[in-house]
């Protein structure tokens, strides 16, 4: 439940997530008013925000992303109960062509209802994130391409290869006599106000991944609970209406990277968009108001120096990097901070004393 960061961490692997890049971005941040990211992805950076009272906006042009924040906000357990499934190959592609063909009609009603939600789709797509090997979960027309006349069959295996990944995760206190007993006092403490203990008070009764599941998902959707989420191009939350109008604001900007190799839904792979975000971020990084963090590879958004920003640096998780090329890429991961954000502090600085 926590990442390696030692954050609330996102039930699904996601390529790019920054959880380990949490203390360095927060410290450059500090204290806030208000904190916007537009590129969410797995929502790494505010799952791992210090305690402290702010608004926060999160955004990403990936339907499914944006719908999976949107159910854990409104309702956490019908998403895990969707998202609570043993791992079956025939499932994983038969919902994966069924969530491709979700796709339009995801986006326009996520647009045309700030209410609406699609509980299942959450919790397939988040079970689905997790079971899936490499990248392209939900990105294209699912495993059946059409080339001419063939119908070709490019389905891999499922995640077989270790215990699993978010919710297949080992549940690993679970023989040391722990597991759902030992989160039981958080739980009478009241977190997640709207979460049910079907199983946990009647041994014998249920799976403990789904008591797991659930408490999970409810710890995100208290977290998630007063965040306003987004679905769209960057460009629309990096307004003052977003930003600067809620006073101080800490803008955390990691869109697919210019020579990345990650296939996102939304966004496909590398492309000139990091580019139009270093020109917005030269373009703006003077407003005393904001303090904006780019994320690149070593280099990538050097021509912002110039202009006031420092760097820092944190290295990422290999992942799935193999190749010589994506393990030399986390290890160059830096950091772009504008000229407002704080300056970097000693190594024992404690995040947490910049809770309001
Ligand atoms: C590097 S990932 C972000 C990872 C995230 N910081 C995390 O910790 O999981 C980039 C994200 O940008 C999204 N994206 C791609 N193009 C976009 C656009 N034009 N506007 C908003 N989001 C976009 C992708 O769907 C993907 O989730």
């Amino acid at each position: 439940m926590r990442s390696i960061a030692g954050t609330l961490a996102a039930p699904f692997p996601y390529f790019g997530g920054k959880a380990n890049a949490c203390e360095a971005v927060w410290q450059a941040f500090g204290a806030v008013d208000n904190y916007v990211e537009p590129f969410a992805g797995s929502a790494a950076m505010l799952l791992g925000a210090p305690d402290g009272k702010r608004i926060a906006t999160i955004n990403d042009a990936d339907g499914f992303v944006a719908n999976f924040w949107r159910a854990i906000a409104q309702d956490p357990e019908a998403v895990a109960h969707h998202a609570d499934w043993p791992c079956n190959e025939v499932d994983l592609f038969a919902r994966h062509s069924w969530l491709v063909r979700q796709t339009q009609d995801l986006t326009t009603r996520l647009h045309a209802d700030p209410d609406w939600f699609d509980a299942k789709i959450a919790g397939w797509w988040c079970w689905g994130a997790c079971n899936w090997i490499g990248s392209g979960w939900c990105a294209g027309q699912g495993p059946w391409i059409h080339d001419g006349e063939k119908i070709v069959d490019s389905r891999q295996l499922p995640h077989l290869g270790n215990a699993g990944q978010g919710i297949n995760r080992k549940l690993q206190h679970l023989s040391a006599g722990q597991g759902i007993n030992r989160k039981l006092p958080h739980l009478s403490a009241g977190l997640g106000i709207n979460r049910q203990l079907p199983h946990l008070g009647n041994a014998g009764k249920g799976h403990p991944r789904r008591a797991y599941i659930m408490e999970w998902f409810g710890k995100l959707h208290d977290r998630l609970r007063d965040v306003r989420v987004a679905c769209g191009d960057w460009s629309r939350v990096v307004k003052d209406s977003v930003t600067t109008r809620h006073g101080l604001t800490g803008l955390f900007l990691d869109p697919p990277y210019t020579l990345g190799a990650m296939d996102y839904a939304a966004g496909g792979v590398g492309g000139d968009l990091a580019a139009e975000v270093r020109s917005w971020c030269a373009a703006n990084g003077q407003d005393k108001l904001l303090r904006i963090v780019l994320c690149g590879h070593a280099g990538e958004h050097d021509a912002l120096i110039d202009a006031g920003w420092h760097t820092r640096t944190w290295t990422a998780r290999k992942g799935y990097a193999l190749t010589d090329e994506a393990v030399a890429n986390s290890a160059s991961e830096t950091l772009w901070c504008s000229p407002h954000c704080v300056p970097k502090v000693a190594d024992n600085f404690d995040l947490f004393d910049m809770a309001d």
